[in-house]
């Protein structure tokens, strides 16, 4: 009974309580990031089928010089997520600001990367905020008046659909102010079969790290699903623009979770993802909706995945 006091764990409850009851089974990607999918996903981003994580890191060992002439001196970095352990120091490394301010939902992965990043960065001040970036959230004391840089690499802008997604770039806008710069990564639209594959490696990680989810609600919420009566799947909802990670039920299969019953039909899906991906024009657009005009995009020379710095200009009514 004490353990459902954690406010953590009365979060993934009513998510995945209210997520399974709701017409189309979906529960939300957040919660496929216990312990044990933080470390899948660490392989994943490793996976030869993965373009994601390596194509963004090698842009960004290119742009950088070029990142740098725009960002002003001294200023804040405020990144939405923990900070990769490659991708963040490439930017610190060139930017050299005064503060890094990771903002992040796990408090305990955000201490461990905070500290890791202030060893290795010494003169710059690390000040980690333990939040959810999709809520508001205030800046910590001292950085209110440095130049402000949001960072938001990894395509994490495609989880979310174009609709919370333009709320979220609005909410950095708040947050940030007129006048700051947000660099921002997403994915491209490319050959299916290559997008598949990156959601549905041959190694079968994904897979793992998918079906993982229900291992941990089985552990930490009580559950009885039968975990081997369900099947990773990677669609690509074309008119969507996006992939679609799908947790398909291979025969009729009732459980229960924190004492509900729950039952799920042959061939039905629990939907636990969605990575949208954009063209050169569609993710300019999205970012232009959410109040930030982009300045320059980079890209890899296969045009795999983008790199957009923007800015948040004062509103102008005009045409
Ligand atoms: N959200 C990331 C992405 O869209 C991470 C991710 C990779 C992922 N593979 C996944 C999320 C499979 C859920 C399922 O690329």
């Amino acid at each position: 009974m004490l353990k459902t006091l954690d406010p953590q764990l009365v979060a993934f409850r009513d998510d995945v309580l209210s997520g399974l009851a709701a017409p189309i089974p979906a529960i939300p990607a957040r919660w496929l990031y216990d312990h044990r999918g933080s470390e899948l996903f660490d392989e994943i981003t490793r996976l030869p089928s993965y373009y994601p994580t390596r194509t963004e890191t090698a842009i960004f060992h290119e742009i950088m010089p070029e990142v740098a002439a725009r960002v002003p001196k001294g200023a804040v970095v405020v990144e939405f997520g923990a900070g990769s352990q490659t991708k963040t120091p490439i930017l610190i490394e060139a930017i050299s600001p005064a503060a890094y301010v990771p903002v992040d939902i796990s408090g305990d992965y955000l201490e461990q990367s905070a500290r890791d990043l202030q060893e290795r960065f010494p003169k710059i001040e690390v000040i980690p905020v333990v939040a959810d970036f999709t809520k508001p959230f205030t800046l910590p004391g001292g950085v209110e008046h440095l130049p402000k840089l949001g960072f938001f690499p990894g395509s994490t802008i495609g989880n979310f659909v174009p609709w919370s997604g333009t709320d979220l770039l609005r909410h950095f806008r708040n947050l940030l102010g007129v006048g700051a710069q947000l660099l921002i990564g997403m994915d491209r639209v490319k050959p299916v079969d290559r997008l598949i594959a990156a959601y549905d490696d041959p190694e079968g990680v994904t897979a793992q790290f998918t079906l993982n989810l229900l291992t941990r609600i089985n552990r930490e919420l009580d559950g009885d699903i039968p975990v081997e009566a369900f099947r990773h799947e990677a669609r690509w909802n074309d008119i969507l623009s996006r992939i679609e990670i799908h947790l398909v039920a291979t025969r009729d299969v009732s459980f229960t979770i924190s004492d509900r019953s729950f039952s799920l039909s042959k061939g039905s899906s629990i939907h636990a993802e969605n990575s949208h991906k954009y063209g050169q024009r569609g993710g300019r657009v999205l970012l232009l909706a959410g109040g930030w005009t982009p300045l320059v995009e980079w890209t890899d020379p296969a045009g795999d995945f983008a790199e957009i710095l923007s800015v948040a200009e004062p509103e102008r009514f005009a045409p």
